[in-house]
């Protein structure tokens, strides 16, 4: 029963800090609503596609119309996150000519909520990403949903997240405490910025909680508090 208790405290305490930082975002830009964010990290398995899902859900449950775009065509995760393994998704809308509603599936926890998952490994992604038809599509999907929301690959490392960034109102850096480095949070920011990113600020997640190290949270910062955090 312990156990049990434990659980529900760990997760109430990351759908709080999920709801701050969904409100955070709200309160980041007074004078453009950011409506496409896009959410890297500086390296492998620092929770870009935990963290972008939980805030796509919470967003949705909160009455937005949401779409989840898993843009990280090279090693896709989201289809692992949502346990859905259909092989139609972003390529086939960008090479194949099909339609957003050809491709997108309901999520099946939020009920406000469409995902689209990768599709076929294409040998390409940057330059599909960077291609026009991307540009179209992430109109198309604006028109539609209250908010865009887009997965990618590690920023610090791959350049399809500085190319998707100049397509976007806001990008998100999400951060692993205890697994990512100073240097490699500066160098990443420093590729956002030099493409003209507007970084609203980092998500410092895997956050060890004083008095139990194996419990994990997130927080928020903007990106001029990234010294600060670490
Ligand atoms: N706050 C957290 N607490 C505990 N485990 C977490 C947390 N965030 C993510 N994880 C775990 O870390 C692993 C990597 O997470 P995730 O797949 O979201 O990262 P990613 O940055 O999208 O990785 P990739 O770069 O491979 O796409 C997963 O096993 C996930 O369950
Ligand atoms: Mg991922």
């Amino acid at each position: 029963m312990a156990k049990k208790k434990s659980y529900y405290a760990e997760t109430s305490m990351i759908d709080e800090a999920i709801r701050t930082l969904r409100t955070n975002i709200s309160f980041s830009s007074i004078d453009k609503k950011i409506k496409k964010i896009l959410i890297t990290s500086s390296h492998p398995g620092e929770g870009k596609s935990t963290i972008a899902l939980k805030l796509a859900r919470s967003m949705a449950n909160n009455g937005q119309k949401v779409l989840l775009m898993d843009c990280d065509l090279r090693n896709p995760t989201l289809s692992k996150l949502i346990g859905n393994k259909i092989s139609i998704g972003m390529t086939n809308l960008l090479v194949k000519g099909l339609q957003l509603e050809d491709v997108k599936i309901d999520d099946d926890v939020s009920n406000n909520l469409d995902i689209i998952l990768t599709g076929p490994t294409p040998p390409n992604p940057s330059e599909l990403l960077g291609s026009n038809k991307m540009k179209s599509l992430l109109s198309k999907a604006e028109e539609i949903y209250d908010v865009v929301i887009l997965d990618t690959p590690p920023g610090g490392i791959l350049t399809d997240a500085q190319v998707l960034a100049t397509m976007v109102d806001g990008v998100l850096l999400v951060v692993a405490q205890g697994e990512t480095k100073y240097e490699e949070i500066d160098n990443t920011l420093k590729n956002l910025k030099n493409v003209g990113a507007n970084v609203l600020g980092t998500v410092l997640n895997k956050v060890k909680i004083k008095g139990n190290q194996s419990k994990y949270g997130y927080g928020y910062g903007g990106s001029k508090e990234v010294k600060s955090k670490l």
